[in-house]
């Protein structure tokens, strides 16, 4: 093994998860597993073994394995890669060391599944990202149908009472899943973007939304609008423009959050924080843009009324264009509310579980501390 790593010329890096309703967390986590090393190798679990392990995941794998690889850190993914990871799969990817979060994963029977990689040194750790999880996002669409409840939906009502511990209940959270709340800085905002600016001679692209809760349709759609051009601008409406035309609690996710997910899409060369929902002649003057996309969804009137891709399209520059993908942010939405019990149930036993493991591990550093027990460091 040592022999063949002196010879090798990069070093690659093994991530594994369920990445189900990827969000910059997950992204965050790649980027730097990519730093540290040449190629990343994402393996990516089946709908069959995460159901086995952790519950029912929102996704299906093709869709998981889709969002993984469009994230501009991942080099390659392993469809169906094993729970538990294993030295064979890592030796047969030509992986260096395998890389996770600073967060405990178990089995069904409570196994850490890196106890292999771990034991034999080929296991490093980045740091989790504080403030965003699946439970959360999921704490946050229930909290959804709290305008529906008050409407008297008997549906919502019972989704309300079933939600009362996700992303809300702070005191009995495990201190990885049940973290608060995401603090953006620039940094993060830096580390995200590809820091590149279109060359005088680039077709310049522009497109708007919301990209709220990003998923394989807004992925889908911006393959497409990057295919009509050499670079890709995104401008992501406020949250009170997205409050404006989508109504009740959207968006989902904040201005900062949706920016550093549409930041982290391979697709995307720049992103404009906060873009005025009428695309201006300012704007398409100020980037150079060629040419203006949509995608087949409804297009709102600006708050004055007036089409929001008026100046475009009278420039002659107004393309609409069909991914062949119909998910919105809004069947995502539903997606979870159908399966908020099994969500419910989900979280609470990966809770327990995670609050479980680090009373032992607490326990065990006090041992420590007081002399009681040899030191071990197998991370
Ligand atoms: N991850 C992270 N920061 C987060 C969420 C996940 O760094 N806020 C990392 C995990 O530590 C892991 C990788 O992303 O290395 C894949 O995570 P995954 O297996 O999909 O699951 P979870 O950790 O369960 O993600 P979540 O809590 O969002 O369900
Ligand atoms: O709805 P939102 O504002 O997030 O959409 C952003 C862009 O993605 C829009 O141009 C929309 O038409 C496009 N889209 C798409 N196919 C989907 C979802 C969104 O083309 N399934």
């Amino acid at each position: 093994m040592s022999e063949k790593n002196e010879n090798k010329k990069e070093i690659r890096v093994w991530c594994d998860g369920c990445y189900d309703m990827v969000h910059f967390g997950h992204a965050n986590s790649l980027r730097q597993a990519k730093a540290l090393g040449d190629v990343l190798i994402v393996g990516v679990h089946t709908d069959e073994e995460i159901s086995k392990h952790k519950g029912p995941p929102v996704f299906t794998q093709e869709e998981r394995y889709k969002m993984v690889k469009a994230i501009k850190w991942v080099d390659q993914v392993v469809e169906g890669a094993p729970y538990v990871t294993t030295l064979e799969t890592l030796d047969k990817y030509q992986c260096d060391f395998c890389v996770h979060g600073d967060d405990i994963t178990v089995t069904a029977d409570g196994i850490d599944t890196y106890h292999l990689v771990k034991k034999a040194g080929r296991y490093r750790e980045v740091q989790r990202t504080a403030g965003v999880s699946t439970t959360d996002l999921v704490g946050r669409m229930l909290l959804l149908t709290r305008e529906h409840f008050k409407r008297g939906d008997k549906e919502y009502s019972v989704a309300l009472e079933h939600s009362s511990n996700l992303g809300t209940d702070s005191t009995a959270r495990s201190p990885y899943t049940g973290c608060s709340q995401f603090l953006p800085t620039t940094q993060k905002i830096i580390q995200f973007s590809s820091g590149l600016s279109p060359k005088p001679t680039d077709k310049v692209v522009y497109v708007a939304g919301a990209f709220d809760l990003f998923h394989v349709g807004h992925l889908d759609f911006l393959e497409e609008a990057h295919k009509q051009g050499d670079f890709l601008i995104v401008g992501l409406h406020t949250d009170l423009e997205v409050n404006r035309y989508k109504g009740s609690n959207y968006p989902i996710m904040n201005l900062h959050e949706r920016v550093l997910s549409v930041l982290a899409c391979k697709y995307v060369h720049e992103v404009v924080i906060g873009a005025p929902y009428s695309v201006t002649a300012e704007l398409m003057d100020h980037f150079r843009v060629k040419v203006v996309c949509h995608g087949v969804t409804t297009i709102a009137t600006d708050a004055d009324g007036i089409d929001p891709y008026r100046v475009p399209k009278q420039r002659g520059c107004f393309k609409i264009l069909n991914s062949g993908n119909s998910m919105t942010t809004e069947d995502i939405v539903q997606r979870i509310i159908r399966h908020r019990l099994e969500f419910e149930v989900r979280n609470t036993r990966k809770e327990k579980k995670e609050l479980a493991i680090t009373k032992a591990l607490k326990n065990d550093q006090h041992l420590k501390q007081n002399g009681n027990c040899e030191v071990t460091n197998n991370s």
